[in-house]
């Protein structure tokens, strides 16, 4: 009688255990898999997410948190979400980390790790602190606090640490830092069309210093989520300016919102710009890298800044055709000063080199080969790609208009055009034929930037299920734009417009998900 209960038993748990594995399989199988999700670049398992939040490193572990609807896939009731990740590519949900209250939902903020303690929230020991926008009666900025590695937070029981501006409504966004000459905390604050700046002993007390900004760069929206850090130019330590980070919610370069920087000084009290006040420097000409948010706290033995940014535009974010989701962020790009052959300090940005563990399967290599315009056409024939990235430098011999062709069904229906036009002397992404187009009138179209040196054309392209990312010339000019192809467009074209041109080198490696 016992044995039998026994096999019974045994062939139960085994039973058990099999719908167990089947069921996992399912799942994983279906796991971010869905219609456009993006197979390497950050988006929430549901539902709504914009802005970057908090970013910070702390014991190593990367954060990431970011504004979040749990309720639903459109814009709603602010929240922080959070992930975890070890190098910035994997990364792991982890449950929500701030949730609105009494004093308002949670707008955009950052993280820092509060070395010295100097808050007294952690006993003599070291913790997190968050910065935040409560966004309730008008606009405050907040603080929170971790003392087990952001895994849970506990709101300051004296919010808001900044109460709102009596004539300023959009006051928002806070970004902090140590500023180590001056030995205190410092805060850049939208405001308006402006960058508040004020500072603190302790991430409670603060004290307004400066302002900048009337009348400098894009002013066509309000600016929003500022950025101030300080980079070597052309990699020497003792030679740096600081790069103010600032978005502008309309009026951007490709329509809607986008990204500006200046070039300056920040002494501890003001920012002051290099830059004439009528000169814009854009971040990205895309339409979709908004709200870019740089790591605290990366050790200076790394010595990078990286920074995110929420991929997608006001104009149309709430209007995407994804389903279950909506929103992801950007590869992380590392950010540098360079100068370039004209004499001008610029930023540029690469992907992290983390991104390169992704490359899986090389699907095409030549180098050194004279293309004409009629073997551009079939020299991709044999490649099927969706997810992946391309390596290229063309030399143009003569003036040609050239460019590559990604995913492109097989009626021609879609496609996304990455090209350089001789005329103009501009790279372009043009997204104007893909399966869904029409959720906005905004969507449609093509973006651009004028490449001042044009005889060689270096791309880094990153393309995933909904979105391409160009870094040309070393990442001197970056194209980010969302697309949104059927599934199964997956063929690739280089063409080259009445002439040849000289492939130096072009390279396709297919790209992991990071999802499984
Ligand atoms: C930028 C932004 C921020 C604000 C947040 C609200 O995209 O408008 O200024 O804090 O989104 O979700």
């Amino acid at each position: 009688m016992k044995r039998k209960y026994l096999v019974l038993f045994s062939s139960l748990i085994v039973l058990i255990g099999l719908v167990f594995v089947v069921l996992s399989l399912i799942t994983s199988r279906n796991y971010y898999a869905e219609e456009y999700r993006p197979q390497f670049h950050f988006s929430p398992e549901e539902n709504w997410l914009n802005d970057p939040n908090g970013m910070v490193y702390y014991d190593d572990e990367y954060h990431l948190f970011y504004q979040h609807n749990p309720h639903d896939n459109e814009w709603g009731p602010m929240y922080w979400g959070h992930a975890i990740s070890e190098d910035m590519i994997n990364w792991e949900h982890r449950p929500i980390a701030l949730e609105p209250d009494d004093l308002g939902t949670i707008f955009s903020g950052s993280a820092v790790v509060d070395w010295n303690d100097t808050t007294g929230f952690f006993d003599g020991e070291e913790g997190l602190v968050a910065i935040f926008t409560h966004n309730g009666s008008g606009q405050k900025q907040s603080i929170a606090y971790s003392s087990d590695n952001g895994r849970s937070w506990e709101k300051y029981d004296g919010n808001p640490v900044i109460p709102p501006h009596p004539e300023i409504n959009d006051f928002r966004d806070p970004k902090v830092f140590w500023h180590e000459e001056t030995e205190k905390w410092v805060m850049a604050l939208a405001a308006g069309k402006k960058i508040m700046f004020y500072d603190s002993p302790n991430l409670i007390d603060w004290n307004f210093m400066s302002e900048f900004g009337e009348g400098a760069g894009a002013q066509g929206g309000v600016w929003e989520c500022p950025d101030l850090f300080e980079l070597p130019i052309d990699g020497d330590p003792n030679n740096t300016k600081w790069v103010l980070q600032v978005d502008i919610g309309d009026g951007a370069i490709a329509g809607g919102s986008g990204a500006q920087y200046f070039i300056g000084d920040f002494d501890g009290t003001t920012f002051t710009s290099d830059d004439e006040p009528d000169h814009i420097n854009w971040l990205d000409y895309g339409a979709d890298f908004y709200a870019g948010q740089s790591f605290s706290d990366i050790p200076d033995e790394d010595g990078r800044r990286v920074m995110v940014a929420w991929m997608s535009n006001w104009l149309y974010a709430n209007r995407v055709p994804t389903e279950v989701w909506r929103g992801s962020m950007s590869v992380p790009r590392s950010l540098e000063l360079k100068t370039t052959d004209d004499g001008i300090i610029k930023l540029f940005q690469s992907p992290i080199e983390e991104f390169t563990k992704l490359r899986d399967k090389e699907l095409f290599k030549i180098e050194n080969q004279v293309v004409s315009s009629k073997e551009a056409a079939n020299l991709l024939d044999e490649i099927e790609a969706d997810v992946f990235e391309l390596n290229a430098e063309i030399q143009l011999d003569q003036p040609v208009d050239f460019g590559i062709k990604v995913r492109i069904s097989e009626e021609n229906e879609d496609e996304t055009v990455i090209g350089f036009s001789e005329s103009t002397n501009e790279l372009f992404v043009k997204r104007s034929q893909s399966d869904e187009l029409y959720f906005s009138p905004y969507f449609d179209g093509s973006h651009a930037v004028s490449i001042d040196d044009n005889k060689i054309i270096k791309l880094q392209i990153l393309v995933d299920k909904n979105s391409v990312e160009v870094f040309s010339q070393n990442g001197e000019y970056v194209i980010t734009d969302l697309i949104f192809p059927r599934d199964d467009s997956r063929s690739l074209e280089f063409y080259v417009e009445d002439g040849e041109i000289t492939i130096n080198s072009l390279e396709i490696h297919s790209i992991k998900s990071t999802w499984n």
